[in-house]
């Protein structure tokens, strides 16, 4: 038992709705042992959480002729949060345009108005090994992107593909940021700084881009005026991929827009050798009733050439589990213990295929969940 007072002794709390998306390709495998690790913190630990399964994306248009069910759809918007698996397979290029864009992750972002993107990248001293990079830089290395997920050159318009009057054709997109847009994803980089080392890196391309410009401005100004306790560094984008991989350790919190942010993440993820290890959070700002809206998903893709195998590395959605338990639960000590029980399997050995050297035995998605939950009784 811990130091923290067991809240069943406390007030009661109200059950904590938590639709579950379980998607395509390694989705589904993934979500299942993330689900079950938190039935443990469930019965276990008192954890007032009700998950219920939704049918998203391929899956639903395979049984209903729609990648967003209206009951799906109803349940994300009455939901306290969702739990995402993966998004996309190889046979979509049968379902029609206009339905893939309605299941579709970036239109639900959107709709959930979920701008600020977290993703927490921790060096595993266990994995030191399978990482590329050189174990004394990267030993130590704690950060986290908030990475801007509701704007930008995602979703910025006009956007398409044209044909010119030469009958040859022109893509476009535009990358777009208001002041607001700026602020807001700054001041949640600032406020969550304060909670860890107090430092914030701005990551943008001031030099070539004028939205880039307006984004260290604003970062600027919202700095002066509200977070001058807070040490902040400006960086180019492209520096901070190379300082990712030469000194990871000095970055603490990352605040950069939408498609840098999607770039850096994923060279952040070869820290621990495999994207298979990384967890997101993606939050709004707080409703009337203080909570925010918010959507877990390892930061991984479908993943269709491993799909159904049951191989796949379940970490990325298991420590989504834990940012949930941090941010929606409002569980933090329950995070803690997870993230503890991740690493002490990882200690022990515990590897999936994509984090295994060459000799090392290698466990089954639902194996690795079972060495997690192990280790979450071994401390219990
Ligand atoms: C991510 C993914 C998504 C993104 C894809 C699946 C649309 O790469 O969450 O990092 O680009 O945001
Ligand atoms: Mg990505």
């Amino acid at each position: 038992m811990s130091g923290t007072p067991d809240r069943r002794t406390t007030e009661p709390r109200d059950t904590l709705n938590i639709v579950v998306l379980p998607g395509d390709g390694i989705g589904p495998e993934v979500t299942a042992e993330a689900v079950r690790v938190l039935d443990w913190f469930v019965t276990r630990r008192g954890v007032p959480l009700a998950m219920e399964p939704r049918l998203f994306g391929a899956a639903a248009w395979a049984a209903e002729g729609t990648t967003m069910p209206e009951a799906t759809w109803d349940a994300i918007l009455s939901a306290d949060a969702l739990l995402f698996g993966a998004t996309g397979s190889l046979d979509q290029q049968h379902i029609p345009p206009e339905e893939r864009r309605k299941g579709a992750l970036l239109t639900m972002r959107r709709a959930l108005d979920v701008f600020a993107n977290l993703r927490p990248v921790k060096a595993q001293p266990a994995l030191a090994e399978a990482s590329p990079f050189k174990a004394r830089t990267i030993a130590g290395a704690d950060l986290v992107f908030v990475r801007e997920l509701t704007a930008g050159v995602y979703f910025g318009t006009p956007r398409g593909i044209e044909t010119m009057a030469d009958g040859t054709r022109r893509g476009v997109n535009t990358h777009a940021y208001t002041e607001a847009e700026i602020a807001r994803v700054a001041r949640f980089a600032f406020e969550l700084a304060r909670t860890r080392r107090n430092h914030v890196t701005s990551v943008d391309k001031a030099n070539v881009m004028e939205a880039g410009r307006l984004w260290r401005d604003v970062v600027t100004e919202v700095h002066r005026a509200e977070f001058a306790d807070v040490t902040l560094e400006h960086m180019l984008a492209d520096n901070c991929a190379l300082q990712l991989g030469r000194a990871a350790t000095r970055f603490d919190v990352i605040v950069t827009d939408n498609l840098f942010g999607d770039l850096l993440s994923d060279c952040a993820g070869a820290i621990n050798g495999s994207l298979g290890m990384l967890p997101s959070a993606a939050l709004s700002a707080p409703g009337p009733d203080g909570r925010r809206r918010a959507l877990y998903e390892p930061i991984h893709g479908s993943a269709p050439d491993i799909a159904g195998k049951g191989i796949a590395n379940p970490l990325g959605a298991i420590l989504s589990a834990a940012l949930l338990l941090r941010w929606t639960a409002g569980a933090p000590a329950e995070a803690d213990r997870l993230e503890a029980a991740v690493e002490a399997a990882l200690a022990a050995g515990a590897r999936t295929a994509d984090i295994a050297l060459p000799g090392e035995a290698v466990l089954s998605t639902r194996a690795m969940a079972d060495a997690v939950i192990g280790a979450l009784e071994a401390a219990a």
